[in-house]
């Protein structure tokens, strides 16, 4: 008895990611559109993770080898629609996966990133409860248009879902909108999906047809209204997609407000919804967070930064257009104008990275300095460091990277080129303007540079040679 309980509240779930999203106009899957930084559907798997789904299937179909690669990291098992003849017939193709499968089934559109956990399992919650056959999550949406519309009975019961395309006048009037996302009986709901014919306007399978199918069924329908309709929108349109941006960036935005961050323009900051800031910190207007930031107390950032899956400490400066991804940057460190951290570059604390200096795949010490137009790349720099400006490790011999490294307390002189593999010891001294080709040993002064000549006068004769010219 418990045992058969349990396997009545099983629980798999289908992510509806076959369709090309023509309305988009793209090349690329419409799941797949970058929002905040991150692909569309990777938030609706986001929204699914709390409900512990024992399986969660894709139907994969326009590009389905770019969503697959999209999903490399995440255990979800594919299915594949290689005709895309609406959301029906997407279910129909997983009905082979899911044969025997006697739980709830969830289904949820990958074009819905806002979606929430909280209502999700709400959904489930009231399917359960209820035992329906179905339930569907639906909006009172201020703008309905684009939407399915829910129609009820003068008494508020639920018969079905109508498509735009087929409503209507009257229809069409109707706020409440279906989100696409649906709570099934699984036995159930495959005996009813046989039974959806083509609509007579498109030819496709809807899967909102379902629920007048169920309806009558034992158990029934239900409706679970989402507290937020702004939560429901669908992404069909490079319009709704900007949309789902502005609601994305002012739940960050109001979220970071309450938190204790400074945003001097909160319309102005394009902030993803994983980072974190700590309080204190102020960001100044156009700064682009995305993915997994985090950023510590009394941080300035200003105007025109985007950075990307990076850590950043307290009391560090981030002037004006810097591009920082997947790097590190410790306590007190002011880094720009103009810098380019690309991945795994490190600075430790009270570090310097300044103006038009690019870094990759390299530790910058603590305290150390590489002020201005500088690249450095798979270079250990440590502490106390001063990088003169223009110096340039050159990492790349046209067929592999090498190491480069400096030591403690090193003084590097302006313009310096540091050819890797190379090492330059605690406490050395690079001569401006030197190739340096060899290891440096500790306390040397290096001087690679052709010795200079001066001749007397020649200035003089050199200008009365052009003149008579
Ligand atoms: C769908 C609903 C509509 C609802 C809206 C909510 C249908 C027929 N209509 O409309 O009632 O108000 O969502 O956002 O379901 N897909 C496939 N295979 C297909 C077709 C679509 O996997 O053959 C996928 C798409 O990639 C997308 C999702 O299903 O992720 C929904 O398809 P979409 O074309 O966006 O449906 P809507 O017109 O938005
Ligand atoms: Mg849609």
């Amino acid at each position: 008895m418990v045992k058969g309980h349990q396997r009545m509240n099983e629980l798999c779930t289908v992510i509806l990611a076959a369709g090309q999203g023509t309305r988009m106009r793209s090349k690329l899957p419409k799941v797949l559109h970058p929002v905040a930084g991150l692909p569309m559907i990777a938030y609706v798997i986001e929204a699914c993770r709390p409900l512990q789904a024992k399986r969660t299937l894709v139907i994969a179909g326009y590009q389905a080898d770019r969503v697959r690669e999209a999903l490399a990291g995440e255990t979800v098992e594919f299915v594949s629609q290689p005709d895309q003849r609406g959301t029906a017939h997407a279910l129909l193709q997983a009905r082979e996966a899911l044969a025997g499968f006697n739980g709830d089934l969830l289904v949820v559109s990958g074009d819905t990133p806002l979606l929430t956990s909280q209502t999700l399992d709400g959904l489930l919650r009231l399917h359960r409860k209820t035992r329906a056959l179905a339930t569907v999550l639906t909006a009172e949406a201020p703008d309905p248009t684009g939407y399915g519309r829910v129609i009820r009975s003068a008494t508020g019961e639920l018969l079905r879902i109508v498509e735009e395309l087929e409503a209507t006048p009257q229809e069409r009037q109707v706020h409440e909108t279906n989100a696409g996302v649906y709570c099934f009986a699984a036995q159930a709901f495959f005996k009813a999906l046989q039974a959806i014919r083509p609509s007579a306007v498109k030819g496709e399978l809807y899967l909102p047809d379902a629920i007048a199918l169920l309806r009558d069924r034992d158990g029934g329908v239900q409706a679970y209204r989402a507290p937020d309709p702004d939560e429901v929108r669908g992404v069909n349109t490079r319009a709704e997609l900007a949309e789902v941006h502005r609601l994305l960036w002012r739940k960050a935005a109001l979220r970071l407000l309450a938190e204790g961050v400074t945003l001097l323009d909160p319309e102005r900051a394009y902030i993803g919804p994983l980072v974190r800031i700590g309080p204190d910190s102020i960001l100044y207007p156009n700064v682009t967070l995305e993915g997994q930031t985090v950023i510590g107390e009394g941080t300035t950032i200003y105007s025109g930064c985007r950075i990307r899956d990076s850590t950043i400490g307290d009391d560090t400066v981030i002037l004006d257009g810097c591009i920082i991804q997947e790097s590190q940057i410790g306590d007190g460190c002011q880094v720009g104008p103009y810098a380019h951290l690309r991945p795994l570059a490190q600075l430790r604390q009270h570090a310097k990275v300044g103006n038009f200096v690019e870094v990759k795949k390299s530790v910058v010490g603590e305290g150390s300095k590489v002020p201005h137009l500088s690249y450095i790349g798979d270079t250990t720099i440590g502490e106390r460091v001063n990088v003169g400006a223009g110096t340039i490790t050159c990492n790349y011999d046209g067929f592999t990277k090498h190491q480069t490294v400096i030591e403690d307390d090193v003084f590097v002189g302006s313009n310096a080129i540091l050819v890797a593999p190379v090492s330059v010891g605690r406490g050395a001294i690079i001569a401006a303007g030197s190739t340096i080709t060899e290891d440096v040993p500790p306390d040397a002064l290096a001087l690679g540079r052709a010795q200079q000549v001066n001749k007397s006068g020649s200035a003089a004769v050199f200008r009365s040679k052009h003149r008579k010219g």
